[in-house]
C-alpha cells in the first residue's frame, strides 16, 4: 500500500491548513515554522500521516475513541446503507438504527432503561444536569438542584460542563461559570491528601460526605464522577471507595450520574467502567467509543424509575424533557454503534482487552523498576498510565516540558502515545496509553518498548 501523497498535494493540503484551519487544542504559533501534522489513512492500529509515516496509534485517535481500529469496512457500509435508506430524521420519531442499538445497549447494562441520543461527550452530560435540574423543579419544589462534580475529574468542553470540571487549566478565562456546581476531593492514592493512612478509601469518600454536609443534602441533587478518571491522570479508584460513594449517595437520596465517555463500550475489559465496581447509576453518559468514531454518537442512558419522572402529568405542557438534540436524530451514529457493538462481541474484544491490559500493566511496572522516573503505573483495560516524578521519596512532578519530550520522541520512533495536558497546573505528568481494543502481544511489546528507549533518551 502506497500512501504517500504527491509533493504538490501534501504542500497544497498543509498550506490550506495552515491559512485556514484552527485545530484544536494546540497553540498554533509553532505552525509558523513547522508543518501542521495531517492525518490521511488508517488501518487496524495503524495511521499514516501526509507525509507517509506510519505510526502505530497506542492512544485510538489521540483521544481513546477508535476502540475497534481503523478501516472497518463493515462499519462503513452499515452507515452506507443507512444513510441511502434515510439519513435523518428529527428524533421525536423513532429510526430502525437508533431502536436496535438502543435495545442492544440496554442487554448490556442491566438495571438501565432509556437512550436518548445527541452528538457529543459534553452534550450527553448537559442532558443529564437538565434533567437533575427539571426533577429538582418538578419534584423537589426547586431544592436538589446543586451537582457534585469531583477534582480532576472532565466532563466537557461547553461553558456548563467546565463548571463541572475539576481540572482548572481546561476551565481558566472561560468564566463565568454556570452556578450550582460543587466540588468534591478526588480520590488518587498515589497523591494522598492525607498522609500515609491505612483505609485511604474510606477517607476520599468519606470527604464527599464532608462536601455534602456542608452544603445541606436538600440541596444536593446528583453526583457526575467518572468511574476511572481519564484526562486527569488515569485514576482507579481504591478498592472499596465505590461502595462506600454509594452509600452516602443513598443516604441523602442523591442521584449518580457516570460519565463513561471513555471508559464505556470496552475500554476497560466490561462494557463499561463502572461495572468493575459493582455501581447501580441513575444516568450514565457515553460518547467516544460507541461508534469508535466512524460516526459522531453519544447516549444519555437512564433508569426507568428517573424516565418515569418526565411523564408524572401529560396534560401539564412542561412535564416533559423538552429538550432537542438536532443531529440526535442522525441515523448514521446509532446504524455505526450497532456494527461496532457485533465487532466487540463476535471478535471477543472484551476479553482481548483484558488480557491486552493485564500485559500493558505488566510491561509498564517493568519499565518503572527500570526507570525512577516512573514514580506510578494505573489503569484497567487498555487504559493506563504512568505518572512521570523527579524524585520518589517527594512525588515531585516532572517538569511538563520533559513529558512531552517523551511524546514527541515517541512519536519520532513511529508510536503516538499521550500525555495529561492543560488539566492540573504541575501535574500534567502523566503517560496515557488506550490502544484499540484489537491491539497483539507485539503492539503492546512495541508501545512499551518504545517508551523504555525514548524514557532512557530523554532522561539520560
Ligand atoms: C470523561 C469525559 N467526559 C466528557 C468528555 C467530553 O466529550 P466530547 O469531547 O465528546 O464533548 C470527555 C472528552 O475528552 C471526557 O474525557
Amino acid at each position: 500500500m502506497n500512501l504517500t501523497l504527491q509533493p504538490n498535494d501534501i504542500s497544497e493540503v498543509v498550506e490550506a491548513d495552515r491559512a485556514h484551519l484552527w485545530h484544536h487544542l494546540i497553540q498554533h504559533r509553532q505552525f509558523e515554522t513547522i508543518d501542521p501534522r495531517i492525518m490521511v489513512e488508517g488501518r487496524g492500529m495503524h495511521v499514516w500521516d501526509a507525509t507517509g509515516k506510519r505510526y502505530l496509534d497506542a492512544v485510538s485517535g489521540g483521544v481513546w475513541t477508535v476502540n475497534v481500529g481503523y478501516g472497518r469496512e463493515s462499519i462503513a457500509d452499515a452507515v452506507r446503507d443507512q444513510l441511502v435508506r434515510l439519513n435523518y430524521f428529527a428524533n421525536s420519531a423513532g429510526s430502525i438504527p437508533g431502536s436496535q442499538f438502543a435495545e442492544k445497549l440496554i442487554e448490556v447494562m442491566p438495571g438501565m432503561s432509556r437512550v436518548y441520543y445527541s452528538n457529543s461527550g459534553s452534550e450527553a452530560n448537559e442532558k443529564v444536569f437538565k434533567m437533575v435540574r427539571q426533577i429538582s423543579h418538578r419534584h423537589h419544589g426547586g431544592r436538589k438542584s446543586k451537582i457534585l462534580y469531583r477534582e480532576r475529574d472532565y466532563h466537557g468542553t461547553t461553558i456548563t460542563t467546565l463548571s463541572a470540571g475539576g481540572q482548572p487549566q481546561r476551565a481558566a478565562h472561560y468564566g463565568p461559570y454556570t452556578p450550582g456546581f460543587v466540588e468534591v476531593p478526588h480520590c488518587l492514592e498515589y497523591r494522598s491528601q492525607y498522609g500515609e493512612i491505612d483505609n485511604y478509601e474510606e477517607k476520599a469518600a468519606d470527604a464527599i460526605e464532608e462536601v455534602i454536609l456542608r452544603e445541606g443534602p436538600d440541596t444536593i441533587g446528583a453526583i457526575c464522577l467518572e468511574p476511572i478518571t481519564a484526562g486527569g491522570g488515569v485514576i482507579t479508584p481504591p478498592e472499596g471507595y465505590w461502595e462506600r460513594v454509594q452509600e452516602i449517595c443513598a443516604k441523602y437520596d442523591i442521584l449518580i450520574h457516570i460519565d463513561e465517555v471513555v471508559c464505556g463500550v470496552g475500554r476497560t475489559g466490561e462494557w463499561f467502567g463502572y461495572q468493575h465496581y459493582g455501581i447501580k447509576p441513575d444516568f450514565v453518559t457515553m460518547a467516544k467509543g460507541v461508534a469508535s468514531g466512524y460516526a459522531a454518537i453519544s447516549c444519555t442512558v437512564t433508569t426507568e424509575a428517573v424516565f418515569e419522572m418526565f411523564k408524572d402529568d401529560a396534560a401539564d405542557p412542561m412535564s416533559y424533557f423538552r429538550d432537542i438534540s438536532t443531529f440526535g436524530g442522525c441515523t448514521a451514529g446509532p446504524a455505526a454503534a450497532l456494527e461496532n457493538m457485533r465487532i466487540i462481541r463476535d471478535e471477543d474484544l472484551l476479553a482481548n482487552t483484558t488480557a491486552m491490559g493485564d500485559r500493558l500493566l505488566h510491561n509498564l511496572h517493568e519499565l518503572q523498576e527500570k526507570h525512577p522516573v516512573i514514580g506510578d503505573v494505573r489503569g484497567k483495560g487498555l487504559f493506563c498510565g504512568a505518572e512521570l516524578v523527579s524524585d520518589r521519596g517527594s512525588k515531585e512532578p516532572v517538569d511538563e516540558k520533559l513529558v512531552q519530550a517523551v511524546v514527541a520522541n515517541c512519536m519520532e520512533q513511529g508510536v503516538i502515545i499521550g500525555a495529561t495536558n492543560r488539566s492540573l497546573p504541575g501535574f500534567n505528568n502523566t503517560l496515557c496509553l488506550s490502544p484499540a481494543l484489537i491491539a497483539t502481544n507485539d503492539d503492546i511489546d512495541r508501545i512499551t518498548e518504545t517508551i523504555d528507549s525514548a524514557l532512557g533518551q530523554v532522561f539520560a
